[in-house]
């Protein structure tokens, strides 16, 4: 950080839970909110990424299957007991399989457990952290959709896509539903991030990117650390009047018709 970069601290004393904090927009997201003052709980799949980062922010690792309600139920119970609150939760974990593809090809094994990472895991994030954020009266949830949420592609990954709708939608809901106990519920929609799980989908296929690239106003894929400013944002009071929102950070995708040659 240059003398120059202005130091933000509005989540000190803040607890956050990330899932997903391994890898990705996770890990700049658990960096981002730690320098930011906040207590956080890396929650990953990945023993040996989520115990890295967990040391590297001077937070705490608890391993967990999104998908087993009992693990995201001790999850949150841990950070309770660990730093007294619960008052965000990044629910931020997902895969997209190269077996989730057209509706044509994609088999109910590979719809189901993308169903179950990416969507059921949502669920049971929000489930386990509401309670704790009633008790106190405030709290902020922000939920990883994706722009596949609002616009269509015709190279499709067909249960990725529908989950990410799910996200969406079950996100305003709950913001509607908990607005007056303090509880804000936000979705945020990532464009293309330079991110493992993107590069891997496309270090087998250049065409594919450069397909998707072309559609990218600003004429790049977003870097893990421009999602993790948002989810800052989402995660303090800054944004205390955002809640069930749409929240796009997709370098202007979702906006654009032609896009600069
Ligand atoms: N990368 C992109 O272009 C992009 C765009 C829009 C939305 N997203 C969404 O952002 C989120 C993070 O994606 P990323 O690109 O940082 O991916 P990533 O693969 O870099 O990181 C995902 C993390 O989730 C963990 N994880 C996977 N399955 C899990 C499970 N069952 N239980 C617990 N942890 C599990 C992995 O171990 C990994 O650490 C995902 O929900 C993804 O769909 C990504």
């Amino acid at each position: 950080m240059s003398d120059q970069t202005p130091v933000c601290r509005r989540l000190v004393g803040r607890t956050a839970v990330i899932t997903g904090a391994g890898s990705g927009i996770g890990l700049a997201t658990a960096r981002r909110l730690a320098s930011e003052g906040a207590h956080v709980v890396v929650a990953d799949i990945d023993e040996s990424t989520g115990k890295a980062a967990a040391e590297e922010v001077g937070g705490l690792f608890v391993k967990v299957d999104v998908t087993d309600q009992e693990q995201v139920e001790a999850v949150f119970r841990t950070a309770h007991d660990t730093y007294g609150a619960v008052d965000i939760a990044f629910n931020n974990a997902g895969i997209s399989p190269p077996e989730d593809d057209s509706i044509l090809t994609t088999g109910l094994d590979a719809w189901k457990r993308v169903q179950e990472v990416n969507l059921t895991s949502v669920y049971l994030c929000c489930k386990a952290a509401l309670p704790y954020m009633r008790a106190q009266g405030r709290g902020s949830i922000i939920n990883t959709a994706s722009f596949v949420a609002v616009m269509g592609a015709a190279t499709s990954q067909i249960s990725y896509t529908a989950s990410k709708g799910g996200v969406l939608s079950m996100s305003r809901e709950l913001g509607v539903q908990f607005a007056r106990e303090g509880i804000r519920v936000n979705a945020l929609c990532p464009g293309p991030v330079n991110t493992p799980l993107l590069k891997e989908l496309f270090a087998k296929d250049p065409e594919r990117a450069a397909r998707r690239l072309v559609h990218v106003p600003v004429g790049r894929f977003a870097e893990p650390e421009e999602i993790a400013a948002a989810v800052a944002f989402l995660a303090s009071d800054d944004s205390s009047f955002v809640n069930a929102a749409e929240f796009l950070v997709d370098g202007g995708i979702a906006g654009a018709y032609v896009t600069p040659m």
